[in-house]
């Protein structure tokens, strides 16, 4: 979602702006703005759409400006609403990221105070709540806070001020981070953005402001105003590579990344695990938690947590805590799946859950991340970048975790080890070009047709969910995931003739009433796919047969592969914008 960009410096900020901007767009957008300070104006320009690849630089020369990718939340996508947005007297520019929760009260005490707009953003609210204490005589540094202290919800604020020719920026919620480099400072939404430039960060913390002026930056708690020594905690970044290398796009790239990204996620060794695995022994309950693929990993974890380790685990949606929050309490642990560590549900269910004092423990994979400054402990996931706004490499590094500490939990980490690095070569053997034109060709046989269903038990239930999802996402076809057991409960009545129906089929307890789920179908004229061990290949139930990488324990990982690559040879067919998919945002900092 929205993403935010600052740059002081040496160079020119008009080009480094834009190049952050370029890094950012992952996350979704749909407009976009650049602000800079030349000589003694500020210039802006801003459009809808996606950023060009060049922007006219030569009319604009500056080592000082912000830039913002808009993801639009109050207001159409137009060029008047996209930020920055001007003062009246044009000596700042504001853009936000978030959502002010309260902006219709405030535009109204505004309004009656005879402020007019000229959008209808929530942003021109900040802008006027400015302009208000600059007018009663405050200065804008101290009129930014106080207008920042009335909204509500989570936002982050970046200001460009003409006249001291700096940058201001407070944070409560929405992310920011600062790059360094020798006489350069750079802020913004992720460390993606300038990695290119520094690889020093500097954390930002919610109710900061910062000050950036002259290659020099000043961090101070908006509460009481005191100044906090945050230059001696510079941080370095991991190596973040968004090369997309020999692969036409990010989320081949990410799939391919699998064989090693299991076993980067997992290559902690058991005293670093020592901490949590003690959590867990003594825990009253526990729960996962996460939305979205996260929210599948978490049903998996909590899946392994209790038929492995014999857990009483539950798994929570990160948006539908209401009926647990008076449950929990400070013997309990949570685990929090998120890729970003930013997701503005997933915060705010764990901002619940520290204040009934339950120990936290997340799975993150963005360095620097709000989640791993607010958990009791952390582990990243280590994936590297994961550009495609649809996850998949991520996914599988969280539920590989959730093995190795289930498998851990009953003394057999050592043998976690050994099935993640047996499938790992699996993969590696798995991802050829036949198997990528077999899995195309079924593929391009779903082209024209608009619904279908997933079945999956057991072990392969979530997967058949997150299969959907992933195929969803990008392929904008209606997909949908269900236990098997649910079939004659009420799913069946969707099938007709020519329904595509995908099975996953493992070697386990469930396979025959896999089997017989397949044949229910196909008896009503189903087209049915079965996704799993080679050992069912000849069955008769399956129309088509895609077999998975070999292993015993981690089937969830190799049936959830032939969905993530039927999803990107669909969306290919289709035309679709693959690593970008309309209307879906990577980090889902808004609720
Ligand atoms: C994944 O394909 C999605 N785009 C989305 O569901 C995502 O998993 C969800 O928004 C949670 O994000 P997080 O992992 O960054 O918390």
């Amino acid at each position: 979602m929205c993403g935010i960009f600052g740059y002081i410096g040496q160079d020119s900020a008009p080009s480094i702006i834009h190049k952050g901007l370029k890094r950012l767009e992952y996350r979704g957008y749909d407009s976009w703005g650049i602000s800079i300070i030349d000589k003694d104006k500020i210039r802006t320009i801003k459009d809808v759409g996606h950023l060009p690849e060049e922007i006219a630089q030569k009319k604009l020369f500056s080592t000082i400006g912000i830039g913002h990718t808009r993801w639009a939340t109050h207001g159409g996508i137009t060029v008047t609403n996209a930020h920055p947005h001007f003062s009246k007297d044009r000596s700042f520019v504001i853009a936000q990221n978030g959502i002010v929760e309260n902006y219709l009260e405030l535009k109204e005490e505004l309004e009656s105070k005879e402020y007019e707009f000229e959008t209808n953003v929530d942003t021109e609210v900040i802008v006027k709540l400015v302009e208000e204490g600059i007018k009663k005589g405050i200065n804008l540094r101290n009129s930014l806070i106080s207008a920042f202290k009335q909204l509500e919800g989570r936002n982050t604020v970046i200001v460009l001020d003409l006249k001291d020719k700096r940058i201001l920026a407070i944070r409560n919620g929405s992310p920011l981070i600062l790059g360094i480099k020798k006489d350069e400072i750079f802020l913004a939404s992720d460390p993606l953005a300038f990695n290119q430039f520094t690889t020093e960060i500097v954390e930002v913390n919610n109710g900061e402001l910062i000050e950036i002026e002259k290659g020099k930056f000043k961090i101070f708690d908006i509460d009481n105003n005191k100044y906090i020594d945050r230059e001696s905690k510079i941080e370095k970044l991991l190596d973040i590579d968004i090369d997309k290398g020999k692969y036409a796009h990010y989320m081949l790239k990410e799939i391919v990344q699998q064989q090693h990204t299991i076993l980067k996620a997992t290559e902690y060794t058991e005293k670093e695990l020592k901490p949590l695995i003690k959590q867990l022994n003594n825990a009253e309950n526990i729960y996962t938690i996460g939305a979205g693929t996260a929210g599948f990993s978490a049903d998996q974890i909590a899946y392994y947590l209790r038929k492995i380790s014999k857990k009483s685990a539950i798994s929570i949606k990160s948006y539908e805590t209401e009926s647990y929050l008076d449950l929990i309490t400070s013997k309990d642990v949570v685990i929090v799946l998120s890729q970003s560590g930013e997701t503005a549900d997933t915060l705010e269910a764990i901002e619940l859950f520290k204040e009934k004092g339950a120990y936290i423990a997340s799975v993150i994979n963005m360095p620097g991340s709000t989640l791993s400054r607010i958990s009791d402990i952390f582990f990243m996931s280590k994936a590297g970048s994961e550009i495609c706004v649809a996850s998949t490499k991520v996914f599988t590094s969280q539920i590989s975790f959730g093995y190795l500490i289930s498998k851990t939990l009953i003394g057999e980490f050592n043998e976690a080890k050994k099935e993640l690095s047996s499938l790992s070569s699996n993969l590696e053997s798995y991802f050829t070009k036949e198997r990528f034109k077999d899995i195309e060709n079924i593929a391009n046989k779903l082209v024209n047709k608009e619904h279908f269903f997933i079945l999956g038990k057991g072990q392969n239930f979530h997967i058949a969910q997150e299969g959907a999802l992933k195929i969803k996402e990008i392929s904008y076809k209606h997909f949908e995931g269900f236990a098997a057991g649910e079939l004659k409960h009420g799913v069946i009545a969707l099938i007709e003739k020519g329904s595509p129906v995908i099975s996953i089929i493992s070697n386990d307890m469930n396979r025959k009433d896999m089997i017989s789920a397949t044949y229910e179908v196909k008896a009503r004229g189903a087209l049915t796919i079965g996704i799993g061990d080679m050992d069912f290949e000849n069955e008769k139930c399956f129309d088509y047969f895609i077999d998975v990488a070999k292993t015993e324990e981690l089937k969830a990982i190799s049936n959830v592969i032939p969905f993530q690559l039927i999803s990107y040879f669909l969306a290919k067919a289709l035309g679709n914008n693959i690593d970008k998919p309309r209307n879906l945002a990577k980090s889902v900092t808004v609720k």
